[in-house]
Parts: structure tokens; sequence; C-alpha cells
């Protein structure tokens, strides 16, 4: 059929029409097929709160350029936040006192009730979600009440957490949180916290919930800016095994049935897999969270000039949106939202 002008017994080594370079070849081809792109208004960014001097701010010497701040610092990172459009902030709470049953976490006086009193008054246009644990406010660091059960075990026992993380979400609630978040991995505490935000008013306040939490070494630094690292122990007996899959989607399904409205997976990178299979399966707002490890793990090879800090930090966030996250929570929020701006 065709006509060579050479050894017509010669097969080509590649086909010479289903080449998929040819897309790739100029940027202009490359941004015709791209099929992800992030977003600012799909990212969020964590903040720590530290209660007491509106002034304070301590650098968290494992997360380069994340500090805990006081008062006047939350706010100026509220506002780069809104000037940057991004989706809305997360708040964590460092408390001046802690005791046993976390019992800042619940006070209306709180540093997170404060906290976002002072945002919402400011900034009524930026979404400020709030993380529902007890781990930042107990003095064992645990992220619920441990007790010595019948069976002669040390146990983080889980009704009694669950009643007080309900005292607490309606608390962040009444001070006007945007996105309630509970991060403590006890049974029952979506249903819980859905039911009494209902009758307390808040139907139409919306619940993220951290469902499939791994428990995982890329926590750490979070625990270094928090001061929240337990005094014994682990959090094993509550967050997920790292081997299970199968669990994860029951997990997600039985917190959409107590009525979760978004989802979350953590942490981000090692997950993919369950970020994908979460989107599909339930069709929901799906959020990633990119924890403090993997900022950690970015920042220290960025330092060491064997990555560019850049390059990673878009591939990453974009992977993670291919994934399937419609939602991600990272600390480089600012910095993504800043080179998609120049972009
Ligand atoms: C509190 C909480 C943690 C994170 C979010 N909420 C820490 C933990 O479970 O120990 C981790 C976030 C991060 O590492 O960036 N339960
Ligand atoms: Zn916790």
């Amino acid at each position: 059929m065709h006509t060579h002008d050479h050894d017509e017994l010669e097969e080509p080594l590649v086909p010479a029409r289903a080449r998929t370079r040819r897309t790739r070849m100029t940027e202009m081809h490359r941004r015709l097929v791209r099929e992800t792109s992030l977003d600012a208004s799909n990212v969020i960014l964590p903040l720590f709160a530290a209660e007491g001097d509106p002034k304070f701010r301590k650098p968290i010497a494992s997360m380069p350029g994340v500090e805990q701040l006081g008062l006047i610092g939350i706010l100026k990172q509220c506002e780069a936040a809104l000037e940057a459009r991004l989706g809305g902030v997360i708040l964590f709470g460092i408390p001046e006192h802690k005791d046993e049953v976390g019992s800042e976490a619940y006070n209306d006086e709180g540093i997170i009730q404060t906290s976002v009193r002072e945002i919402k008054k400011r900034f009524p246009e930026l979404l400020v979600a709030t993380d529902v644990c007890l781990c930042e406010y107990t003095d064992h660091g645990h992220c619920g009440v441990v007790e010595r059960t019948a069976n002669g075990r040390i146990e983080i026992v889980n009704d009694k957490t669950v009643e007080l993380l309900v005292r607490e979400a309606v608390s962040h609630a009444e001070a006007g949180s945007d996105l309630i978040a509970p991060s403590d991995m006890m049974d029952g505490r979506i249903g819980a916290i859905r039911e009494v935000l209902d009758v307390s008013g808040f139907t139409s306040l919306p619940i993220m919930s951290y469902s499939a939490k791994y428990a995982s070494g890329l926590y750490g630094p979070f625990r270094d800016a928090a001061g929240s690292t337990p005094t014994f122990g682990d959090r094993r007996s509550h967050q997920m095994d790292v081997a299970n899959a199968e669990e994860a989607m029951r997990v997600v399904q039985r917190d959409i049935e107590e009525g979760a409205d978004i989802v979350m997976v953590k942490p981000a990178i090692s997950s993919l897999d369950i970020i994908r299979r979460i989107r599909e399966q339930f069709t929901m707002p799906t959020a990633a969270y990119q924890v403090s490890g993997e900022y950690s793990m970015i920042m220290a090879a960025g330092a060491n000039g064997w990555i560019d800090e850049d390059r990673v930090i878009m591939e990453c966030l974009t992977s993670i949106k291919r994934a399937g996250a419609s939602i991600i929570l990272t600390y480089f929020a600012l910095r993504a939202a800043e080179l998609l701006a120049k972009r």
C-alpha cells in the first residue's frame, strides 16, 4: 500500500500512528490535553492558634516556615488566605492549660472559640474550619478520656470521649465555625455530633470527617507544633492500620451514613489508592490532608538542594487531586496559591 524508498521488509521499531509524544512537544499542546488543574478555592490552610499573648510567634523546628501564632499572627494569615482566595483555614488550638479530660477543648472562652469569633468578626467571608479532638488539650496527649477498664487495660474510652467531643463541636459551632472537622477517630462521633448540632439549631452546619485517618509516622512534626505527643502509648487503638484498605471503605460508608458531608483521607501521598477508591465509590466531596510529615520531607530535601521545592509541591498537590481529592488541606496552601497565580 505505502511506497517506501528503502527496504520494504524492515518493520519500524515504534508504530508511527500511536505516538504519545505529539501532544507533549510544546506547552501549547500540554496545556490543551491537561486533565487535572489545581484551584486555590479547593485548598485549606492549617493554622496553629496559641492562647495568651496576641503577639506570640514560635517557629516549629520540624516544619520550617510554619509557626504557632497568637491572635495577631492568626489574623494576618487569615487575611492572606482570603486575599489568595483559598478555600479556607482550619484551626488547631494550643491552650495555656491542659488537663486529664481536655477541658479547654469545650470551654466557650477557649483558644479556638475566641479565635473563631475574632476571625469571623473581621473576615466573615473566610471559611473557618475547626479541628475537633482532645489531644491538644489533654495533659497526656491522647485523643480522649483515658481509663483503666474492667479487663485491667488502660484504654481511650470511646463513649465518654464522644460526649466531650460533642460538647467541643457545639462550642465551636456557637463561636461561629463554618465547618466542624472531627479528627479523633472514635466510633459513633459523627452521628452523635450531627444529632446534637441539629437540636442546637445548627442543622445547616456541615461536618468534614477525618474518616480514613491512618496511624502514621508522618504526624510527628504536627505533634511538635501542637504539643500533642502522647506521654505514653500511641494512637493505634483508634487510628487505622496502614495495611488496610477495605476497612477504610467501611469507615467512610459509616461516616456518610452518620451524616458526614465531606470525608477526609490522611496522610495524602501514601493513600492515593484510598482517595481514588473513596471518590469513585461514594462520589462525596473527598478531602485529603497533606500532613506535617509530608510537608517536612519536602522542605528538608529542598533545604539540602536535593529537590526543587516548588516543583515537588505542585507535583504532589496535582497528584493528590488527580487521585480524586476535591479538597486538599496543606501547609503549602499560600505558597501553592502564589505559584498558581504566577502560571
Ligand atoms: C489531631 C490531629 C492530628 C493531625 C490532625 N489532627 C494529629 C494526630 O492525630 O496525632 C495531623 C496533622 C498533621 O500531621 O499535619 N488528632
Ligand atoms: Zn487527636
